[in-house]
């Protein structure tokens, strides 16, 4: 049900409108072209509308997912499978990135880092530095499980690549004077070393601290365990600026930073 089915019909609707024009022929023959011409558009009209109702569906869940109104998904629903697909693959989600990068630099503008060098910027690392679309794209874009073995797996060969608008506004920030920490729930024991190598070999170097996982926060939801580390920052005397992140978890719960940015991530739910 992709978008060059729709283009086909219109074509098609258009050769038939076409085709038919200025044939001068009796009033009955007239009158046969214009049936044929009728069913014709209207099928097509009704083919186009099947489709767009999946489409439309989908979009709306998109919506509802981006703005935190659907909660503890655990799958996309199988009809909307090849939606996000397009919606990741297409260029849209690239191009939502940027324009919510967009609104980082315009907010940059208006503030400036103190002396003190505890000025930070807060970025999350799946899916907002490093991108799992590879491993997605084999998951039927989320309409598979989340399984946390194979995502491991995944995780360790460190081969997810950098979504290049945010490694962009990184290294500006880093450029600005603040201090950038990774924060991350990986797991630090298992995925420590090939998280790090994985962000140095697409870019990410100069950051203040990469904190992940450590077994003491184990079995905490991502915003009661972020929420705690971003206390300790605080403690440490530390202003968060900023906030980057693609699950609500991310910026939800204590001490969320100055502005939040949500990213885009039409793919799974993070509690
Ligand atoms: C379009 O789809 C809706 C919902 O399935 C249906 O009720 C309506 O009759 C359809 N319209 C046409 C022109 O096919
Ligand atoms: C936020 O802080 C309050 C008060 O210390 C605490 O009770 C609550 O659990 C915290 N929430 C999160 C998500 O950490
Ligand atoms: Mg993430």
């Amino acid at each position: 049900m992709g978008r060059w089915k729709r283009e086909v019909l219109v074509i098609i609707i258009l050769y038939l409108l076409i085709s038919t024009m200025g044939v001068t022929e009796g009033k009955k023959g007239r009158r046969n072209i214009n049936r044929k011409r009728h069913s014709a558009v209207s099928r097509a009209l009704e083919i186009i509308n099947g489709t767009s109702n999946s489409d439309a569906y989908c979009l709306s869940w998109r919506m509802a997912v981006e703005a935190n109104n659907m909660r503890g998904w655990r799958t996309i629903p199988i009809q909307c499978w090849r939606h996000v697909q397009g919606y990741m693959v297409g260029g849209q989600y690239s191009r939502d990135i940027s324009l919510i990068i967009d609104q980082i630099y315009a907010y940059l503008d208006t503030v400036s880092p103190f002396a003190d060098s505890l000025d930070a910027w807060i970025f999350d690392v799946d899916d907002t530095c490093l991108s799992n679309l590879f491993y997605y794209q084999a998951r039927r874009f989320g309409c598979d499980p989340y399984n946390p073995m194979e995502f491991k797996i995944w995780a360790s060969k460190g081969e997810s690549l950098a979504i290049p608008a945010v490694l962009e506004i990184f290294y500006r920030l880093i450029e600005v004077g603040f201090k950038v920490m990774l924060l991350t729930g990986r797991d630090e024991e298992t995925l420590g070393e090939a998280t790090v190598e994985n962000l140095v070999n697409q870019g990410f170097v100069g950051y203040e601290r990469l904190i992940m996982r450590s077994p003491e926060y184990r079995g905490l939801s991502a915003m009661m365990y972020k929420s705690e580390i971003r206390r300790q920052l605080m403690e440490q005397g530390y202003r968060v600026w900023g906030n980057v992140g693609d699950q609500w978890s991310d910026l939800q719960g204590n001490y969320t930073g100055d502005r939040t940015f949500k990213l885009p991530n039409p793919m799974y739910f993070v509690p």
